[in-house]
């Protein structure tokens, strides 16, 4: 993908080199707790094994996976990826943003710009994201961007041996 430029972030392939910033950024509690698998800790390891999937999936012809680097300042401090790609049908979004940049307005534009490049790239009729019933911030984001709440999937997460509800957002064409 072409380098997208904005005032607040550049948004760019995952690139070999980003692992130091990828495990700095993404070794946090909250950022696992509200994510389906993303661990805590988080080695540098899993950001080597993560980028090396990605990039194989870069040569791929018909990828079913794409994530993005959100890159602050010269350093990966977040990422955001499509799951689960069905080419003119539908694919699933999920993100993260290291918490020192958390309610700056990033991924209220993130999202926007991703969103927007998914439905033209894949030509999707349909986006959708698992927001745990404790992420508001999550949830907000994406109303931002003409998502809308489809249904909530009761005690659908078991985090901490507890259990929670799964709201189901998606942007339709
Ligand atoms: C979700 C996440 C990416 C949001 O990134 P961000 O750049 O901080 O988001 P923004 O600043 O663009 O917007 C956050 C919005 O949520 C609102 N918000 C934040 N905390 C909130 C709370 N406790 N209650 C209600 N609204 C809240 C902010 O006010 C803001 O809305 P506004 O722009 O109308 O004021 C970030 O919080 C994150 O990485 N969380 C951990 C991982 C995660 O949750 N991933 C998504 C899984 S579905």
């Amino acid at each position: 993908m072409k380098q997208i430029e904005t005032a607040k972030f550049i948004l760019r392939n995952i690139a070999k080199g980003d692992e130091f910033a990828i495990a700095k950024n993404i070794n946090d509690k909250t950022i696992s707790r509200n994510t389906a698998t993303i661990p805590y800790p988080y080695k540098l390891k899993d950001a080597e094994d993560w980028i090396k999937v990605c990039l194989d999936r870069e040569k791929e012809k018909d990828p079913t996976e794409l994530a993005l680097a959100v890159v602050i300042d010269g350093e990966v401090c977040g990422a955001v990826s499509l799951h689960k790609i069905k080419k003119n049908h539908k694919a699933e979004i999920g993100y993260w943003l290291a918490k020192k940049y958390w309610g700056r307005g990033i991924f209220s534009e993130v999202i926007k710009i991703v969103t927007e490049l998914s439905f033209k790239k894949f030509k999707l009729r349909r986006i959708y994201a698992g927001v745990y019933s404790f992420n508001p911030a999550s949830m907000k984001v994406l109303i931002k961007n003409g998502y809308v709440l489809e249904g909530v999937l009761k005690k659908d997460i078991k985090k901490g041996g507890r259990l929670f509800d799964k709201h189901i957002y998606a942007k339709v064409k």
